[in-house]
């Protein structure tokens, strides 16, 4: 792996040694990168993705410099396309992007680590929540594990990472979400309903609603959805009573899941933050020893 674009670049063997290794870090990175450079590019919204690659970076001495899209060329007129091909001709030892559409950027002797790219991927926050899921139940696969995932999974790369790397890891995925937003051709069990859940599950992840990314034509109504999809404590203890909690975040609060569940001693959302550190941290460091 040179870049990781898609959780189908990661080989069995990576997703190990990557987990190995953010395990073994924690919070003591190695300092030695000190002639390294990152430049992160991000061409839409984050605060936990972009800053964890930064905080990752600067804690391992790596230097970091970042595009800003509001103060750049684009504003002349410059495509993303060329954007992107100047960004990689200054050279950084990684370029950290994240678009709002799928990035097709062809064979590339760079590293680039997608950080999230409109509908499709968002590779890095699947490592992050299985390793959060590892880290909890103390295994090192999903075996036996029965996860439910709520939402827009039409729309969430998160989801559509997430599902590829959890199936791999041996995970009994259940998808629940209104019907315009089922996922498309998956051999997962789908169900459109909180009754239809079946018996315990040991984690249940509630997606974002993408609301930047839905068609205006489409009828969402916030109360709706959250009387029949919002995760809170009485249907939390339907799934469970051992069922953690998931969201990538950034959550709305009282629209995909209420304050109370959030923060329950079953949440495991600040400890996805804080893991998000040590797997970008393992991801860079294993970029910078392979080199481009
Ligand atoms: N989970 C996630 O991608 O959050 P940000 O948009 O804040 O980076």
């Amino acid at each position: 792996m040179k870049s990781l674009i898609s959780i189908d670049d990661l080989k069995d063997d990576d997703i190990g040694r990557l987990f190995y290794r953010a395990r073994s870090i924690t919070h003591v990175m190695p300092k030695k990168f000190e002639d390294a450079v990152m430049m992160t590019a991000f061409f839409e919204p984050s605060t936990r993705t972009r800053l964890s690659f930064e905080m990752a970076a600067l804690r391992m001495s790596i230097k970091v410099t970042s595009f800003f899209a509001p103060s750049s060329s684009l504003q002349k007129g410059e495509t993303v396309d060329e954007t992107i091909k100047n960004l990689l001709a200054l050279s950084p030892d990684i370029l950290v992007i994240r678009h709002n559409e799928k990035l097709n950027l062809g064979p590339c002797e760079h590293a680039i680590i997608n950080a999230g790219d409109g509908t499709n991927e968002h590779p890095t926050q699947a490592l992050l929540d299985c390793f959060t899921l590892l880290n909890h139940f103390q295994t090192d696969d999903l075996r036996h594990k029965r996860i439910l995932i709520i939402g827009d999974l039409a729309h969430s790369r998160v989801a559509h990472s997430n599902i590829k790397l959890m199936k791999r890891m041996g995970a009994q995925i259940t998808l629940l979400a209104p019907d315009e937003w089922r996922m498309p051709e998956t051999d997962l069990r789908s169900i459109s309903s909180f009754k239809q859940c079946d018996g315990d599950y040991d984690a249940v992840m509630c997606l974002r609603i993408q609301k930047e990314r839905l068609p205006e034509a489409d009828s969402f109504i916030e109360n709706a959805y959250f009387f029949h999809y919002g995760l809170n404590s009485e249907r939390l203890s339907k799934l469970g009573k051992n069922c953690v909690v998931l969201h990538p975040g950034p959550m709305n609060l009282g629209l995909e899941i209420d304050a109370e569940v959030a923060s329950c001693e079953r949440s495991l959302i600040e400890q996805q933050v804080k893991n998000g550190v040590l797997i970008r941290a393992a991801l860079i460091e294993h970029c910078l020893l392979r080199g481009p």
